[in-house]
C-alpha cells in the first residue's frame, strides 16, 4: 500500500511540475500538444488501473483471518502475524482443553514472558486448560522467549503469536474457546526504557489493555480477569510498608503511570460492564527464566564477565532496597487470585449486577538492600564484583519498595516462603545451566 501511495504521490508531483516553466508552457501550443496530452492521459489511466488492481489484489489475497493492523507507531508493533485455519483452531482448542474436574480455562497473555511462562505451566500442571498469547517483541532477547515457548510446548501449552491490540484475533480466540478466565500479563515492562520508547508503553499497557477489556466485556460468557499491575504505582509514596490503601497518584515513571491508568481503566470496565477484575501489584519478581533487563540478571552476567556494575545509592549515602519476590511465590499468588475470582456479571455487553473489583500487593514483605543482593551474588558465583557506587538517577527508579501483604494473605491465602538467598541460588543454577550448559555461552 505504501508503495502504491508513493507511486501515486510521485505521479502527482510530475503533474504539478508540468506548467512550472515557460518552455513547457509553450509546448502546449505545439502541434504535438494533443498527442502528448493523450499519451499522458493514457499513462495516467494505466497507473490508476494498476493502483486499482493492486488494491483488489491486497483485498483478496490477505488471509481471511489475518489480523487488523495495529494502530500503534512503535517500531515493534508494526508486524502482522499468521493465524487462523482448521489446524490452528484445533491446536488452540487442544491447548485450552480442561483436564481436571472444575478446572479453569485460561487465556494467558504474555505467556512467553517471565511470569507468564511460570503461571501458564503451573496452571497446566494442575489440569487447567491454558492458551498462551504473546507478540514475542524484542524488548529483550527474543531467543529467551522462544526457549520459554519450547518449554511450554513440552507441557502442552500452545502460545499463539499475536498482539493484544488485534481485536479480530482476540474475538476469534473467544469464538474457538469459551475462556472462563484471562490471566493478563502481556505488557511493556521496565522503568527506564520508557524514556526511549514511550509509545510502546501506551501501545501495550493502555491501548492493548483496553482492547482486551473491550473484547472480554462483549463475549458471552464474560471471563473473569486477573492482571498484573505493579508496585511501581506507589511511586513517591514514603509510608511503609506499602498498603493497598496508600496513595498511588505520584508515579515516578511512565511505566508506573500506565499501570496506574490500567487500575483506573479496570475500575471503569467493572463499573460499566460488570467485568470481574483483580489487579496484582507485583514487587520485583526474580527467579529462573527471568528478565534480562532486571538488575539481579544483568549483575550476574556482568560479574561473570568481570565487568563493573553500577550500584545505586540514594542521597546522603541512603540505602536503595527492594522487596524481591521469588517467582514461585508470585505464581501461587496468581493462582490464588484466579481461584477466588468471582464470575463477571455482564452479558451481551451489559452489566447485570455488581461485580468483583480487587487490587492486591504481591511482595515478599522483607526488603533487601541492593548492596546485599550483590554480596549474595558474589558468594554464589564465587566472583568478586567490581562495584561502581552511583547516585540513584531520577529517571523512574524509587529508593525502596516494601509490601504490606496482609490483604492478599487473608483473601488469597498468599504466603511467600522463599528468601532472597534461597531464590537467587535457584536463579544462578538456572543461569549457569542455560547460558553455559551447552545451550548458549555467556556473551
Ligand atoms: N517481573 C517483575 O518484577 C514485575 C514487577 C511488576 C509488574 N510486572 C508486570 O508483570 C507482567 C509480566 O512481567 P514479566 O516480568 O513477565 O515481563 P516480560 O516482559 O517477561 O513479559 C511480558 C510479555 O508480554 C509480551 N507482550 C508485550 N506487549 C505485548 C502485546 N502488545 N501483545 C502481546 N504480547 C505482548 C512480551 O513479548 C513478553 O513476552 C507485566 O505486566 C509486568 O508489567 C512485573
Amino acid at each position: 500500500m505504501s508503495q502504491l501511495k508513493q507511486q501515486m504521490s510521485l505521479h502527482n508531483n510530475d503533474d504539478n511540475s508540468a506548467p512550472s516553466t515557460p518552455g513547457k508552457f509553450k509546448m502546449e501550443k505545439s502541434p504535438y500538444f494533443n498527442r502528448t496530452r493523450w499519451h499522458s492521459s493514457l499513462a495516467k489511466l494505466t497507473l490508476w488501473s494498476f493502483a486499482f488492481l493492486a488494491v483488489i489484489f491486497i483485498f483478496f489475497f490477505r488471509s481471511p483471518s489475518s489480523p487488523s493492523l495495529p494502530t500503534d507507531t512503535s517500531r515493534r508493533s508494526l508486524r502482522t502475524y499468521n493465524w487462523g485455519g482448521p489446524a490452528w483452531e484445533k491446536r488452540v482448542r487442544s491447548s485450552a482443553r480442561v483436564r481436571s474436574r472444575n478446572g479453569l480455562s485460561v487465556l494467558v497473555t504474555g505467556a512467553a514472558g517471565f511470569v507468564g511462562t511460570h503461571v501458564a505451566s503451573a496452571l497446566k500442571r494442575r489440569g487447567d486448560g491454558v492458551l498462551g498469547l504473546d507478540n514475542f517483541n524484542d524488548y529483550y532477547d527474543p531467543s529467551l522467549k522462544r526457549a520459554r515457548q519450547a518449554l511450554l510446548e513440552r507441557t502442552g501449552v500452545y502460545i499463539v503469536e499475536g498482539d493484544i491490540n488485534d481485536e479480530a484475533l482476540l474475538r476469534k480466540l473467544f469464538e474457538v474457546v469459551a475462556f472462563t478466565h484471562v490471566m493478563h500479563l502481556a505488557a511493556q515492562a521496565g522503568v527506564r526504557y520508557a524514556m526511549e520508547n514511550p509509545g510502546s508503553y501506551v501501545h501495550s499497557n493502555i491501548a492493548g489493555f483496553v482492547n482486551l477489556l473491550e473484547v472480554c466485556k462483549s463475549v458471552n460468557p464474560q471471563p473473569a480477569i486477573v492482571w498484573a499491575s505493579s508496585s511501581s504505582v506507589y511511586g513517591l509514596n514514603t509510608k511503609v510498608p506499602f498498603s493497598e490503601r496508600d496513595r498511588t497518584d505520584q508515579p515516578a515513571s511512565l511505566y508506573a503511570a500506565t499501570k496506574k491508568a490500567g487500575e483506573e481503566i479496570a475500575h471503569t470496565y467493572n463499573h460499566i460492564y460488570g467485568l470481574s477484575l483483580t489487579g496484582l501489584r507485583f514487587f520485583t519478581v526474580y527467579g529462573p527464566w527471568g528478565r534480562p533487563d532486571m538488575a539481579y540478571f544483568f549483575f550476574t552476567k556482568d560479574i561473570l564477565k568481570g565487568k563493573a556494575i553500577s550500584v545505586f545509592e540514594a542521597a546522603n549515602h541512603g540505602t536503595v532496597a527492594r522487596d524481591f519476590t521469588y517467582i514461585d511465590d508470585i505464581v501461587r499468588g496468581c493462582l490464588g487470585a484466579l481461584d477466588t475470582a468471582e464470575k463477571s456479571t455482564g452479558s451481551g455487553g451489559k452489566k447485570r449486577g455488581p461485580a468483583q473489583l480487587r487490587v492486591f500487593n504481591l511482595g515478599n514483605t522483607s526488603p533487601v538492600p541492593v548492596t546485599e543482593l550483590v554480596s549474595i551474588l558474589e558468594r554464589l558465583l564465587k566472583v568478586k564484583a567490581k562495584r561502581n557506587i552511583m547516585k540513584l538517577p531520577r529517571n523512574g527508579d524509587v529508593q525502596f519498595t516494601h509490601a504490606n501483604i496482609s490483604y492478599a494473605q487473608r483473601e488469597l491465602g498468599y504466603k511467600p516462603t522463599t528468601d532472597l538467598q534461597t531464590g537467587l541460588k535457584k536463579f544462578v543454577r538456572w543461569y549457569l545451566n542455560y547460558y553455559s550448559g551447552g545451550k548458549k555461552a555467556v556473551e
